[in-house]
């Protein structure tokens, strides 16, 4: 699994915290990243416990992840609802994230969205006062020249996602590419969300305007909830 930023401590505090929220009968949705498998985890521990949830994953690895602990799965077809969201973050600021670090940004976003309330859970070091992080762009595989020029012109400097331990580009788990566009600080986040979404071939985008209802930020002496 891929990991950035903060501790192995910070990350199982937040995540652990999150999990807190996840009561009986409840449909979650369950993120991708190293700090949302902490709270897929935990999550695992409380069915262990007794809880009756379903898990509504967003990726294959929370998908394995989820299995492997013990959490039972739906899809975003089977259920009625989803309760709550848990999921990680490359970089929040306020309400609004970028996503996308581990190339699972457009089943997260719908997920999420579906969601009644997102819990984001990071680690101090994805806290920014701007954004400013790349923004990962979902494309067809088609659409991957035509798409990078239409970034260039939207000012921002899109460099094509490459694999590691495997030569080329990485593949989505939807079977597309990814584009991490370079914007610098992002003034207006949902004027550029909108530019990215009319994109022609782009699936989706990184940026989540506003969406967060929670923010868990792991620290090694506790957590912080900024609440939205
Ligand atoms: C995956 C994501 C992740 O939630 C994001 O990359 C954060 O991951 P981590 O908790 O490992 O830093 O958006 O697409």
């Amino acid at each position: 699994m891929k990991t950035s930023g903060g501790s192995e401590a910070e990350k199982r505090a937040a995540g652990e915290s999150a999990a807190e929220a996840v009561e009986d009968g409840m449909v979650v949705g369950l993120g991708t990243g190293s700090t949302a498998a902490h709270a897929i985890r935990a999550i695992g521990r409380k069915v262990d416990a007794g809880l009756d949830v379903r898990g509504v994953p967003t990726s294959f690895q929370s998908r394995e992840l989820a299995k492997e602990v013990g959490v039972p799965l739906a899809g975003l077809d089977e259920v009625s609802a989803v309760d709550l969201a848990i999921d990680g973050a490359d970089q929040f600021s306020g309400p609004h994230l970028v996503k996308g670090g581990g190339a699972a940004h457009a089943r997260e976003k719908i997920v999420d969205s579906a969601a009644n309330r997102l819990l984001v859970v990071a680690d101090p070091s994805k806290a920014a006062d701007r954004l400013d992080h790349p923004v990962p762009v979902e494309v067809l595989p088609d659409a991957r020249t035509t798409a990078d020029d239409d970034v260039r012109v939207l000012g921002g400097t899109p460099t094509l996602r490459t694999a590691e331990r495997k030569d080329g580009p990485v593949v989505t788990d939807n079977g597309n590419l990814v584009l991490d566009c370079e914007f610098g600080e992002i003034a207006n986040p949902a004027e550029l969300a909108a530019d990215l979404a009319a994109i022609p071939g782009a699936v989706e985008h990184g940026l989540f305007v506003g969406m967060a209802d929670e923010v868990h930020v792991g620290r090694e002496d506790g957590v912080e909830v900024e609440r939205f």
